[in-house]
C-alpha cells in the first residue's frame, strides 16, 4: 500500500488559499479539508448560545455539545454544525469579526486540531488554515505558505462577501483583514507561522491556473520521492 500524502497549505486570510487547495483536491483526487470552516463552525455555535469565551469551563462546556461534519460534493465545503448545514452563514462578517478570538482559545484549538489529525490518517488529503504545516501535520510531506499584497486579499474578500449579497465598504474589509492577521500571528496555541521547510507562493499576481500547476509540480515531486 503506498503512503498517505498530507498537502498542506497556510497563509493569511484570502490569499486564495480554499480555492487553490479545492482545485488540488480535485486534480490529484484528494480530500479537501478547510480548516478554517470548522474554527468558524464552532465560533458560530459560541454565538448563537451566547458562549463567554473569557471562562474556561463554559467553552469546555460547549464544546462537548459540538459536532461538525465535512460532506464532501464537488470539492466545496458542506460543512454541519450538529446536523446543520452552516456552509453559508459561516462566512458572514459577523462571523469573521469573531472567529480570530475564538479560535486562539486553547481548548478549541485542541479539539480541532485533534479532529485534523484523524482525518489525515485515513486518505491523502489537502488542508487548508494557519497552523497545519507546523502543528497539524508536522511531518506533511508537501507545505506551501501563501502571501499576498494586502489590496490584493481585500478585494478577494469583497468580491466574495459581493456574490453573498453582502455590499462592505473596502476599507472596512481591509480593517478586519489587519485585524485577524494581528490576532492570528500573535496568539500564543498555534499561530499563523510559516513552517521552516514550506514552499513560499505569493498569490498577488500568478493566475490560478499558475498557483495549481505550481503546487502541481510539487506534489509530483513528492510522488517520485516517495515511490
Ligand atoms: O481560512 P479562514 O479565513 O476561513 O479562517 C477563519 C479563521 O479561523 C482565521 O481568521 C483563523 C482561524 N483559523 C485558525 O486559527 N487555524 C486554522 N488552521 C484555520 C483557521
Amino acid at each position: 500500500m503506498s503512503k498517505n500524502i498530507v498537502v498542506a497549505i497556510d497563509g493569511y486570510s484570502s490569499c486564495g488559499k480554499s480555492t487553490l487547495a479545492k482545485a488540488l483536491a480535485k486534480k490529484l483526487h484528494f480530500v479537501y479539508v478547510d480548516s478554517g470552516a470548522m474554527y468558524r463552525a464552532v465560533t458560530l455555535y459560541f454565538l448563537r448560545n451566547l458562549v463567554d469565551i473569557t471562562s474556561e469551563k463554559a467553552v469546555a462546556e460547549a464544546l462537548v455539545n459540538i459536532h461538525l461534519d465535512f460532506h464532501a460534493r464537488d470539492y466545496e465545503t458542506h460543512i454541519t454544525l450538529n446536523g446543520e448545514e452552516v456552509s453559508n452563514e459561516i462566512r458572514d462578517m459577523k462571523i469573521s469579526e469573531m472567529v480570530s478570538p475564538v479560535s486562539a482559545l486553547k481548548k478549541v484549538r485542541t479539539e480541532m486540531v485533534n479532529q485534523q489529525q484523524r482525518m489525515g490518517k485515513t486518505a491523502n488529503i489537502v488542508m487548508d488554515g494557519r497552523d497545519i504545516g507546523t502543528v497539524v501535520f508536522p511531518q506533511a510531506e508537501l507545505k506551501i505558505f501563501m502571501t499576498a499584497e494586502p489590496h490584493i486579499r481585500a478585494q478577494r474578500r469583497k468580491l466574495e462577501l459581493l456574490q453573498k449579497g453582502e455590499d462592505l465598504p473596502l476599507e472596512e474589509i481591509v480593517e478586519n483583514l489587519r485585524k485577524r492577521d494581528e490576532i492570528d500571528s500573535n496568539r500564543s496555541e498555534g499561530p499563523l507561522k510559516r513552517a521552516f521547510d514550506a514552499i513560499d507562493l505569493d498569490t498577488s499576481f500568478r493566475s490560478m491556473d499558475e498557483q495549481v500547476e505550481f503546487v502541481l509540480e510539487q506534489v509530483r515531486r513528492v510522488q517520485r520521492e516517495i515511490k
